[in-house]
């Protein structure tokens, strides 16, 4: 056999290997495409000019301070170039369970979830894994869940900053507390921040807690109500710790007709704008500023980060009840008369026209 036909055989052999090779690459790129169900897309848009689509569902938008969180929210996330599908459940779970299962249907890429019930919210979080859409609990830690992250405020150390503005102005005493909504884990944290202050009088019988709820979907009504009936019975009472400034407002309305705002010591949280007024007017010792505008600012970055498959770097863990899952928790301030101007006023939370209101021009303080 010449020569000449040897060395074509073995060009030959080789173009076979060559084509061969192709085609085992060809049938694993194809084999690579077809494993990917469009849903699990989501993960995977890591080029910039894939628009991410985000789903943010809220529970309420009754009290002040989510009205911030969905606008500067929403505004962040745009300019990052994202788009936000936003549902409001009114403190409706069935109804956030169809907003979810909506929001999936729409092929959100990430869920930003404010759980009205953090227990049954869980299955809402399982549906949005199941179809590899990664999950934010934010602001309030859906339980049992394994959520991709807990976007919040340090809630116990929230709790903490209204035990110890309550026992600066009534070490001893009788104590009401009108806890947030049961349905609503940062309630229990926040009462086991104060709880872990008034602990010490209580044992030491210095402290009596003289009456305890908690406030069904955190409504101002509801703390109304529960207020009348409560000082209808004309019990001594020397503090009021309240879940939030609205729980707040609602005592001070009570003790007002009462004759004792200002007398009875009132704390609240949340630097709502008549929560701040009240501070100033001397009608509520205490509220707690949460800087709104970072957590909503975080939670659009993690969100577009976290839909481009990017890693979000938490500062701390928490235990949902089942996992361990990151917990990114931003500090708190507690806001007095003292300190109203240097924190809420600075930060332009609230101007001062509109916080010193009812204030005699003469009394407000210089800037
Ligand atoms: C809590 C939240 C508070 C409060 C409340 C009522 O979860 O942390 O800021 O306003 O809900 O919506």
């Amino acid at each position: 056999m010449s020569k000449g036909r040897n060395s074509q055989q073995a060009v030959q052999a080789v173009l076979w290997r060559l084509m061969l090779l192709a085609a085992v690459l060809l049938s694993v790129a194809m084999l690579w495409g077809c494993g990917k169900s469009p849903e699990k897309e989501a993960d995977t848009k890591t080029s910039d000019e894939d628009k991410i689509v985000i789903g943010f569902s809220m529970d309420t938008l009754v009290h002040e301070r989510w009205l911030r969180d969905r606008d500067i929210f929403v505004a962040k996330a745009k300019e990052l170039g994202a788009e936000v599908i936003l549902q409001i459940a009114y403190s409706d779970s069935q109804e956030q369970e169809k907003q979810v299962q909506y929001l999936l249907d729409q092929g959100i890429d990430v869920l930003v979830l404010v759980p009205h019930d953090a227990v049954s919210a869980a299955g809402m979080v399982k549906k949005a894994k199941d179809k590899g859409v990664k999950v934010i609990s934010y602001d309030r830690l859906v339980k049992n869940a394994n959520v991709d992250l807990y976007l919040s405020f340090d809630n116990t150390k929230v709790g903490e900053l209204m035990g110890e503005a309550a026992i600066a102005k009534r070490p001893q005493g009788n104590y009401l507390l009108l806890n947030g909504s049961e349905s609503d884990n940062n309630s229990a944290m926040f009462r086991e921040g104060y709880m872990s202050l008034l602990d010490q009088g209580i044992q030491e019988g210095s402290i009596k807690i003289v009456g305890e709820t908690w406030i069904k979907d955190w409504l101002y009504e509801n703390a109304l109500a529960y207020m009348e009936d409560v000082m209808d019975q004309n019990p001594q009472i020397d503090a009021i710790i309240a879940g939030n400034d609205t729980l707040a407002g609602a005592a001070v309305h009570v003790l007002t007709e009462k004759r004792l705002a200002g007398k009875v010591i009132v704390v609240g949280h949340d630097a709502d704008l008549d929560g701040c007024q009240r501070v100033v007017e001397g009608t509520q010792s205490a509220t707690v500023y949460k800087p709104i505008d970072i957590e909503a600012t975080k939670g659009a970055e993690f969100a577009v980060a976290m839909a481009r498959g990017r890693m979000v770097k938490a500062n701390d863990t928490i235990n949902d009840g089942r996992f361990d899952v990151p917990y990114y928790k931003i500090e708190p301030l507690l806001v007095t008369k003292d300190n109203m101007m240097s924190t809420i006023i600075k930060d332009k939370f609230h101007s001062m026209e509109d916080v010193y209101m009812n204030v005699p021009k003469d009394d407000w303080p210089t800037k």
